[in-house]
């Protein structure tokens, strides 16, 4: 690509020795866990967007991101730009910006804050379809070029922070199209997934301390949840899937569109091999909705889970 003019001088990589991210989490909807999750994330955005977008440092810079609530952000926007509503995400550079471009390089390597609404983010991970992960991330980036001189007033400087960011999100492989499509509409498959999460939370695990929640979508375009429910003697356990699929079945309902599976682990919940028939039974084929506990989606199919599958037709003469 050819350097547009006033372009800084930049080295990628090279200078960069030391990125100091100072991470402060005033909002507390995420556990400890997650949090330093998303802190390693954080640190991988940071490096990757100054190594692609920064200017000659000495070798080292230094940002720091802070989480908070959504009154938190309001009060900021409305005191630095005049705006009284939440916003995602503020950027408080230290260098002066010129112009709309970055300026040379600098003595001091701190370049200010940035500011992320986590609310704000889960919102917009929501309805955009993606992750919770990739929202963060790339709000982290915008701020971080926002830090560099990069603006988005005018619609050339606009186009060009957007190939920026998704430079940086393609390097950390995190591009938008990673979730895969879904054929249900996007609003209806959120819905189906914050039952799936509200169910989860009702789960009955004393002894595996594995809650599980499931939400299953029926012809009629209602929704049913359910959990799992376990038993002292384990072999009564039902799992949250079948008890989601039963309650439909017991209000008269046989033809099921699709079900998601929420688990608060990182890892992605797997259906049991006994849930998987059961889902046959009343669908041939259907979306099947995987969440883990950072909010991540993976959509498979039963067909792809339970191939050459016996179903109810083999019975009938
Ligand atoms: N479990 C489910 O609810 N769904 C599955 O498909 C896999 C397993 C539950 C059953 C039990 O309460 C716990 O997870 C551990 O096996």
């Amino acid at each position: 690509m050819k350097s547009e003019k006033k372009e800084p001088r930049r080295n990628p990589g090279r200078w960069l020795k030391t990125v100091i991210l100072d991470i402060d989490w005033e909002d507390d909807s995420l556990n400890v866990k997650m949090k330093e999750a998303y802190n390693r994330l954080f640190k991988q955005a940071i490096t990757e967007g100054l190594r692609l977008c920064g200017r000659e440092f000495e070798d080292q810079a230094e940002v720091s991101l802070i989480l908070v609530g959504d009154p938190r952000i309001r009060a900021l926007n409305k005191d630095y730009r005049g705006v009284d509503a939440p916003t995602d995400v503020l950027s408080f550079a230290l260098l002066e910006e010129g112009e709309g471009e970055p300026v040379a390089a600098f003595a001091d390597q701190m370049l200010g804050d940035i500011v992320i609404s986590v609310p704000r983010a889960r919102a917009q991970a929501e309805e955009c379809g993606h992750s919770l992960e990739r929202e963060m991330a790339y709000l982290a980036v915008h701020g971080l070029l926002h830090l560099l001189g990069f603006a988005h007033d005018k619609k050339a400087d606009k186009e060009k922070m957007r190939r920026k960011e998704e430079e940086v999100m393609a390097k950390m492989e995190l591009r938008r199209t990673e979730e895969p499509e879904s054929s249900l509409e996007p609003e209806l498959r959120q819905k189906l997934i914050r039952q799936a999460l509200l169910a989860c939370k009702k789960a009955y695990a004393p002894y595996s301390q594995y809650p599980v929640g499931a939400a299953a979508l029926f012809s009629s375009g209602r929704i049913y949840g359910g959990c799992n429910v376990e038993n002292a003697s384990y072999g009564l356990t039902v799992c949250a899937e079948r008890n989601a699929i039963f309650q439909g079945i017991a209000r008269g309902e046989r033809e099921l569109i699709a079900i998601v599976i929420a688990v608060p682990e990182d890892t992605f919940p797997a259906p049991c091999g006994a849930c998987r028939q059961v889902i046959r039974e009343f669908s041939a084929d259907c979306p099947v909705i995987l969440v883990n506990g950072k909010a991540q989606i993976r959509q498979t199919s039963l067909r792809e889970l339970l191939p050459e599958a016996f179903g109810p037709e083999f019975l009938e003469s």
